[in-house]
């Protein structure tokens, strides 16, 4: 019976084959130990000599790393490895052998790692962030749709920026100029007009010369608008879905959390509602932890934001930015019209700003004036400024960064590992 590796338990006893790679290997005069992996999971495949064909036995032994090969043998179960079986093999047969494969057992430097990072996916580790990384976007697809969101896909070709003017990436465009999409956002308040709550989830550029280890070049947001909605509701939407993610996480990815050696406990803690302190409150709070020389209307940077997060054991939501520091479309405080209704949420452990969300300007006039006080030009946005022209109503939005979550949920430390073929300042290989 041909089978995959996340399948076998539902073969204890039986004899099945499996298509595989071997991932590592460990042997001895009398027994080989294979680690197998077929992209489903890994497994330990244990050749024991007494048992199998002199031949079997010596095949195994002589088996190269990332050798791919059809394995025969009974699934048993083994308490001792997390996975909770394994396969005594019966039978190997090659497809093809695989010579000096470059990724070896011992360790390697970063750089080398992402100059092969074609092959370094084939790790347990990266497969564990992989798997996390699909657990996100499922339960992302499951939540907007069992909320009623319509899921609208914002171009990515556009004739202008939503996300200021210094980050962009110029193509031609025939014979005009056009940019890569930063966000989605200015579409999506038009698909929210139309459909009331919609969410995006698509790639996002951003030329930005930063080098850390929140900052990919490319990088995928999940960005949901909905109309009929203030700043307040929409912070509790961001809650809810912040929660539901790492629940999902927690159930769906128990081994790979176990592989990763993450600290569940951190990630159970991640349950609505989380705290909220205002720009103003963030600045006193600093400056208690001897952030001296940050002034009010300085945006944070992220020693900032982990010193903040350091007094929380859940995200934080930091609201009400100052305008200046903040993007021409939200909406100034009615109360207080030097800050913004918006919010960053910041991750625990030094994650950083996860969410960035607002609720918009909805006034044709100060949206005009916004325009000019940033040094947009009219004509690029006239579609934007029509959304307040027929039938205008409070509405909210917010851009969540995938892999700034798969990275604070898998506990990895650089944003690299969390995207399969990372694009970074000095990379755009492989
Ligand atoms: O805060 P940002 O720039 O917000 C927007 O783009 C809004 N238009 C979203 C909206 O309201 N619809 O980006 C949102 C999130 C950040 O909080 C962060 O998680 C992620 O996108 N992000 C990045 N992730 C990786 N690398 C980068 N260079 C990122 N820039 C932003
Ligand atoms: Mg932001």
């Amino acid at each position: 019976m041909k089978t995959t590796i996340n399948k076998v338990k539902n073969y204890v006893g039986k004899e099945v084959t499996i298509g595989a790679w071997l991932a590592n290997k460990r042997s001895s005069g009398k027994i080989a130990f294979l680690q197998l992996r077929d992209g489903t999971g890994f497994i330990q495949g244990v050749v024991v000599k007494a048992e199998v064909d002199e031949e079997v036995f010596s095949q195994a032994k002589a088996l190269t790393q990332e050798s791919s090969i059809w394995v025969t043998g009974t699934i048993v179960e083994d308490a001792r490895s997390p996975f909770g079986f394994e396969m005594q093999v019966s039978a190997l047969e090659m497809i093809h052998e695989s010579v000096d494969f470059p990724i070896t057992p011992k360790e390697h430097g970063t750089e080398f790692l992402m100059d092969h990072r074609h092959l370094w996916l084939r790790s347990k580790r990266q497969h564990a962030v992989m798997k996390i990384r699909n657990e996100i976007i499922r339960a992302t697809y499951q939540f907007f749709n069992d909320n009623d969101y319509i899921k609208i896909d914002p171009p990515i070709l556009t004739g202008s920026a939503a996300e200021g003017t210094t980050e962009l990436f110029h193509t031609q465009y025939f014979d005009e100029e056009a940019y890569l999409s930063q966000s989605g956002q200015l579409y999506m308040e038009a698909a929210a007009m139309a459909f009331g709550k919609v969410f995006s989830f698509g790639p996002t550029f951003r030329a930005e010369k930063s080098k850390t280890r929140r900052h990919l070049i490319e990088f995928w947001m999940i960005e949901p608008e909905m109309a009929f909605t203030d700043h307040d509701e929409s912070l509790a939407i961001q809650e809810a879905y912040v929660s539901y993610l790492a629940k999902a996480v927690l159930t769906n990815c128990k081994l790979e959390l176990t592989t990763l050696d993450r600290d569940i406990a951190k990630l159970e803690k991640i349950q609505a509602p989380f705290p909220r302190i205002t720009y103003d409150e963030a600045i006193v709070l600093l400056k208690e932890k001897g952030f001296d020389d940050i002034e009010w209307g300085e945006d944070f940077g992220a020693p900032h934001e982990t010193a903040i997060a350091e007094s929380f054991d859940k995200p934080v939501f930091i609201t009400h930015y100052p305008a200046n520091i903040k993007a021409f479309y939200m909406k100034p405080d009615p109360k207080r019209p030097e800050v913004v209704l918006c919010a960053d949420l910041i991750a625990p452990e030094g994650y950083g700003e996860i969410i960035g969300g607002s609720q918009r300007i909805d006034d044709l006039e100060l949206m005009k004036q916004r325009y000019q006080e940033h040094q947009l030009s009219g004509d690029a946005y006239q579609w934007y400024l029509e959304l307040r022209q027929y039938g205008s109503v409070p509405h909210s939005g917010f851009g969540l960064g995938l892999e700034r979550t798969v990275a604070w949920f898998a506990g990895v430390e650089h944003v690299r590992e969390t995207i399969p073929f990372p694009r970074l300042l000095n990379r755009l290989y492989p």
